[in-house]
């Protein structure tokens, strides 16, 4: 199903835009955003158009969210609306499944809490993929605030799926417990541990991935400095020299420039930052296709 997809959404990729189709003619997709969102957000809408669907945007800003309606009921108001689909992103781990019961149609998790980015693991996945063949023998460090990362969930559960090594890297503080390595692995095929030595983390690694610090979600006290975390985590094309030769540098935005990333590496020739944007749109082409059209349409 990975994989599935990942080939659905090369199958887009047109010269410099995707290519364009109307198989969701007639279709509405409506994108509820509970959370500030850039990327996500214009890459699913700009994926819903390019198959000809209607899109429609609730700020939650102007909707009645503001007047306290609840999920629940927000939802059940799109369900008779007659809507197709609903984009969602929601601070609360969860609530995009609470939304399911309540709504006929498809509901698309754009990010729950600090659970789960579907769609940004398989964007994840298809990037790395355009430039390794085979991602089972492949090591992943991924560095940042891990602790607060539902990229770093997503984008894990995919690469052992595959096969694929992972390292996750944080200060002590913002690494889980490591008993939730156990949940993470989960049987997969591959391989997870966690470090807090960067040099550690990074030493051959094919792929580096930062995570962003998520300053909003951390409880006071867990990164007593951001001086400290840049001089000990700060990703400077010098200390990227430790990967393996021909590694690539990932960040699934917004990035903190001079915190995770130092300038100097954001647009170097090994970063896919802008591959991965690009790459958004296609899996959400894609998985938008499956869910409204079924895996044989
Ligand atoms: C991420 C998110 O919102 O989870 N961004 C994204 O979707 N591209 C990561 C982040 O906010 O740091």
């Amino acid at each position: 199903m990975l994989l599935g997809v990942v080939r659905r959404a090369r199958g887009y990729r047109g010269g410099s835009r995707p290519i364009r189709s109307n198989v969701l003619a007639g279709r509405t997709v409506a994108n509820l955003f509970y959370e500030p969102s850039t990327r996500t957000l214009v890459s699913f809408q700009l994926a819903a158009r390019n198959l000809g669907a209607e899109v429609v945007n609730v700020s939650v800003a102007s909707s009645s969210v503001v007047k306290g309606e609840s999920l629940v009921d927000t939802i059940r108001t799109f369900d008779s609306l007659g809507l197709d689909a609903l984009v969602m992103r929601h601070s609360e781990a969860g609530a995009p499944y609470l939304a399911a019961r309540h709504f006929s149609g498809s509901i698309l998790n754009a990010g729950d809490g600090l659970h789960a980015h579907p769609t940004q693991a398989l964007l994840d996945i298809l990037t790395l993929s355009d430039r390794f063949t085979d991602l089972s023998g492949l090591t992943v460090a991924m560095v940042g605030d891990i602790l607060h990362s539902r990229v770093a969930r997503s984008t894990a559960v995919a690469l052992l799926t595959l096969g694929a090594a992972v390292r996750l890297c944080a200060p002590p503080t913002l690494l889980p417990e490591q008993g939730w390595l156990t949940l993470l692995r989960g049987g997969r095929p591959g391989t997870v541990s966690q470090t807090s030595s960067l040099a550690e983390a990074l030493n051959g690694a094919d792929a580096v991935m930062a995570l962003r610090m998520q300053r909003e979600r951390q409880a006071g006290g867990l990164l007593p400095d951001v001086k400290e975390y840049i001089r000990e985590y700060g990703l400077s094309a010098e200390r990227l020299s430790t990967l393996a030769p021909g590694a690539v540098l990932m960040h699934p935005g917004p990035v903190n420039e001079g915190v995770e990333l130092h300038s100097d590496t954001i647009t170097a020739p090994f970063s896919l930052i802008g591959e991965q944007v690009t790459n958004g749109v296609l899996v959400r082409m894609a998985v938008l296709e499956l869910l409204l059209r079924g895996a044989n349409g």
